[in-house]
């Protein structure tokens, strides 16, 4: 379990850290005395099942929601983000599981949506496609990623293909700690493969990684560092080294309840 010199290892303090965070939505405490801290070059993955306060937890770190207890603290100073963009200033990208793309657009105009180039001043300033295309292909090919045509629309790559574009663009827009919500729940054995080698890549770029998920054998080839949850509460944290992949499952099914299960659905 995470021993509280963790969050200093190195004698660096770590990119995010959360302390004894919680939260409740009106009465409901969805998320009650978590901690965890993300590091530069590691993959902290968080698993649970649903409800366990995944998504709130990193709603927190996004600075989507704000935390009503504990602390959150960036480059080990306390921090209390007002929304996403001051999260995004300091460092923070999300891909959201819903992605947020045009389909219709070329992945290129997507890959630079809300921050697109220009050249020219005044009535003569326009967009600088090329510089755009151009750039686009280089941060994809700097990420693994080779795609055929950087023009064709998003909605012709696969879903996999999609999240590896979104997670190589908030390599190139400045990210250190990159958040991904559940990147490969609805793709197959194939294209999860794909999005966790980039994962894989943006460690090796020196990001820390949060890594949503609730497939231990999705979290277990990729991460450093396995947090678990279950109704809100942290079940603990633990190192590649602490754990093995049979014992993380075990964890994450909630180990007896699934031999009930499988005990009450046994046709004999
Ligand atoms: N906006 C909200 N208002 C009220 N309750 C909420 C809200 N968002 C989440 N909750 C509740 O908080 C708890 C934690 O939810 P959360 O979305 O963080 O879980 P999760 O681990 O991401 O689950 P999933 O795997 O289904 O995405 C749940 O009980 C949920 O019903
Ligand atoms: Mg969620």
């Amino acid at each position: 379990m995470t021993s509280p010199t963790e969050a200093t290892a190195g004698g660096k303090p770590a990119l995010v850290e959360a302390r004894g965070v919680g939260k409740f939505y009106g009465n409901v405490p969805a998320l009650t005395d978590v901690s965890t801290a993300v590091r530069a070059g590691r993959v902290t993955c968080v698993l649970g099942d649903n409800g366990a306060g995944k998504s709130t937890l990193i709603k927190i770190l996004s600075g989507v929601h704000r935390h009503d207890r504990g602390e959150l603290l960036v480059d080990g100073a306390a921090v209390s983000f007002s929304g996403p963009r001051e999260a995004l200033d300091a460092g923070i990208a999300t891909v959201h599981q819903d992605l947020a793309m045009v389909p219709l657009m070329p992945i290129w105009r997507n890959f630079f949506l809300g921050s697109e180039l220009s050249r020219g001043r005044g009535p003569l300033r326009r967009l600088d496609v090329a510089a755009m295309r151009a750039t686009t292909r280089a941060e994809l090919l700097r990420m693994g990623i080779d795609l055929r045509d950087v023009d064709q629309p998003v909605g012709t790559l696969s879903g996999g293909e999609r999240q590896s574009v979104a997670i190589a663009r908030a390599v190139h827009l400045g990210a250190r700690v990159l958040i991904l919500d559940e990147p490969t729940a609805a793709l197959g054995v194939r294209q999860a493969g794909v999005v966790l080698r980039y994962v894989a890549r943006a460690r090796e770029l020196g990001l820390g990684v949060v890594f949503i998920t609730h497939n231990p054998h999705h979290a277990y080839p990729v991460g450093d560092r396995f947090l678990l949850l279950s109704r809100g509460r942290s079940l603990g944290e633990y190192g590649r080294e602490e754990i093995d992949r049979a014992e993380l499952t075990r964890l994450m099914a909630g180990g007896s309840e699934l031999d009930e299960l499988a005990h009450e659905l046994d046709r004999g």
